[in-house]
This record gives structure tokens, C-alpha cells and sequence, in this order.
């Protein structure tokens, strides 16, 4: 068997839960990271870029790394949240190592095709951003649901409130257009969104535990990023506060990918309002029954989404894999 059974590009905006979420599919003995295509979000795309490059140095890897979207759709391009990920994207590092690594030259959404047109149902495509370089790779390739094993992404929220409006999460709200083309195509797609992600509060001492054992500039990186993310969540929320810590967000997406029994799933159609007050929201249609499986989840646009998380399990298993082997 493929010791790595998992081939994944990581679709991305970081951002330091992204961060968190690269390394993890980095250091996860099933995950082959094959491509990381990229987005404004968090930060521009330009500096999304250049994070995805400079993680991917730090780590001693070489992935391709693509610029796409820098901008919505259609709603104006909102400020990056520079308050949450820092200026930098990456906690407002204090310096950075000189690093050597180029971009692929293709758009994120020409590289998502190419890559499912070489590789028909081999790739998952896990989206940790806002969504727009998945919605132009199905303009530009239709066939993109068939030809991809699978879209996990991390956004949205069916019963937890929002958290950039009352219904609204950010990866959503910051392109609801494109999401919406996303969650009506006929994909095998699981949504990760709040519901499973805001139960998940990983201590800050967690990471220093593990840049402490596993001495390397990606861990020492990626401790930095959490302390201002940590103080960030802290700040917002008392019972963050109370462990010194941060939601886990987009690492929950590869965490679904490598352990599903950890998660408990809806199912149904996901809307996304795109226009007025609600605009962002996510509404999960009442046809299915929690847990029921429908026939075919690829024909008529059903998505899965995570409505439980085991939150101990989730945290082990990421320490885990960061203190594996997996850093040269
Ligand atoms: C999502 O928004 C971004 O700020 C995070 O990186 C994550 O993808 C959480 O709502
Ligand atoms: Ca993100």
C-alpha cells in the first residue's frame, strides 16, 4: 500500500491556524501534501504567498506553492484581520530566516485543475480559506466534483454563532459567492466549520511543549504564531482564557481527513446567504436526519457536515503527529 494513501493540496490562507494545519498534514505519516494553493483571507494573497513558501522552507520541504484570489467575487475585498494573525500573518514574527523558494507560476485555480485532470479521484482538496480558487477551478473545469476524491473545507457554521457577524464565519463571509457555487456543485464535500472547531481549544503550552522537544525553526515558528493568536482568543473569550489557548479552525479539517470516527456528521444542503444581514450564514436544510447517510452524496449537492468533535482526541492526536519524525 501507498504509504501516504492521502494525497492532498491544501488550499490556503495563512494565517497561523493554517500554519498549524500545514504542519500537521506535514508531519502526518498518510498525508502527501502535493500542492498549496493560495488565497487573500487572513492576510493579502501576496503575503499568503509568501507564507506558504516560508513554512514550507522552514519545514525542509518543496511544494509547489501558487498565488490566486486577491480579492471576493464580488463583495468589496475586506481588510485582513490583522489583530487576529498579526500584520505578517504569522503572529507579527520579530524575523524571519533567509529562505530560498519560488513561486509556480500558475494561478491556484489552474493548478487545482491541472493537478485533477493528471490525477483523476486521487486528490482531496482540503480549503482552509475563503473560497474563490475552488470556484474558479470548477468555471474553468466542470467536471472538477468527479475528477477530485473529495472537498473537505473549514468554514461555516450550522448552530454555533458566527464569528465575524451573529450567523457568520469568516472563510464564508469573506467570499459568500464563491462559496456558494462551492456547496452547490455536486462534490464529495464535508464541511468543518464552527460547530466542531470552537470546541477545540488547544493550549498555547501544547505548542511550547512541543517546540521545547522537538527543537527546530518550524516549531519555534509556529509558537511564536500561537502566542499572539493564543493572546487574540484569550482576550475574546474567558473560558479560552482559563487554559491560555486558541481554536484549533483549519487543523480540524485534516484531523477529519485522517480520523473521521472522531467527528459526528450531518447531512444536507448547505445554502449560503450571499446578500443582506445574514450575508455568510450557512443553513443546512432539514431534508436529512442527523447522522443518515444519503444514497449518493455526489448527485444532488448533499454535503456532510461536523456536528461533534472528540476535542481530547483531536488535541492528542495533533501533539502527536508534531512530535513525530518529520523534521529534518
Ligand atoms: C477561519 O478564518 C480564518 O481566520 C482562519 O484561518 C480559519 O480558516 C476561522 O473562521
Ligand atoms: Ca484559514
Amino acid at each position: 500500500m501507498n504509504p501516504k494513501p492521502y494525497k492532498v493540496i491544501l488550499d490556503t490562507d495563512p494565517g497561523v491556524d493554517d500554519a498549524m494545519a500545514l504542519y500537521f498534514a506535514l508531519a502526518h505519516p498518510v498525508i502527501e501534501v502535493i500542492g498549496i494553493t493560495t488565497t487573500f483571507g487572513n492576510v493579502t494573497v501576496q503575503q499568503a504567498a509568501i507564507n506558504a513558501l516560508y513554512l514550507t522552507a522552514l519545514a525542509g520541504v518543496k511544494i509547489p506553492v501558487t498565488q490566486g484570489s486577491a480579492a471576493p467575487l464580488t463583495i468589496p475585498a475586506p481588510v485582513p484581520p490583522a489583530h487576529i494573525h498579526g500584520a505578517d500573518g504569522l503572529g507579527n514574527l520579530p524575523e524571519r530566516f533567509p529562505v530560498q523558494a519560488t513561486l509556480d507560476p500558475r494561478s491556484s485555480a489552474q493548478f487545482i485543475v491541472d493537478m485533477a485532470r493528471a490525477q483523476p479521484g486521487g486528490i482531496t482538496l482540503v480549503a482552509v480559506g475563503p473560497l474563490g480558487n475552488l470556484a474558479l477551478a470548477l468555471a474553468i473545469e466542470p467536471q472538477l466534483p468527479h475528477l477530485l476524491r473529495e472537498v473537505i473545507l473549514m468554514g461555516g457554521t450550522v448552530l454555533e454563532p458566527g464569528n465575524v457577524s451573529a450567523v457568520a464565519e469568516a472563510n464564508i463571509a469573506n467570499d459568500p459567492h464563491a462559496a456558494a457555487q462551492v456547496f452547490a456543485a455536486n462534490w464529495k464535500l464535508t464541511m468543518v466549520g464552527l460547530d466542531v472547531t470552537h470546541r477545540v481549544i488547544l493550549p498555547l503550552s501544547m505548542f511550547k511543549r512541543i517546540a521545547d522537544k522537538q527543537q527546530h525553526r518550524a516549531t519555534s515558528t509556529l509558537h511564536q504564531a500561537v502566542s499572539f493568536y493564543a493572546n487574540f482568543y484569550s482576550h475574546r473569550h474567558p473560558h479560552v482564557a482559563r487554559i491560555h489557548g486558541c481554536f484549533g479552525h483549519d487543523v480540524l479539517a485534516f484531523l477529519y481527513l485522517v480520523q473521521p470516527e472522531l467527528f459526528g456528521l450531518a447531512h444536507g444542503r448547505i445554502s449560503v446567504l450571499t446578500e443582506g444581514p445574514l450575508q455568510g450564514q450557512t443553513v443546512l436544510s432539514s431534508n436529512y436526519h442527523a447522522g443518515a447517510e444519503p444514497a449518493d452524496r455526489r448527485s444532488d449537492g448533499v454535503s456532510q457536515v461536523c456536528m461533534q468533535v472528540d476535542a481530547d482526541a483531536c488535541k492528542q492526536a495533533l501533539e502527536d503527529a508534531l512530535l513525530g519524525r518529520w523534521l529534518i
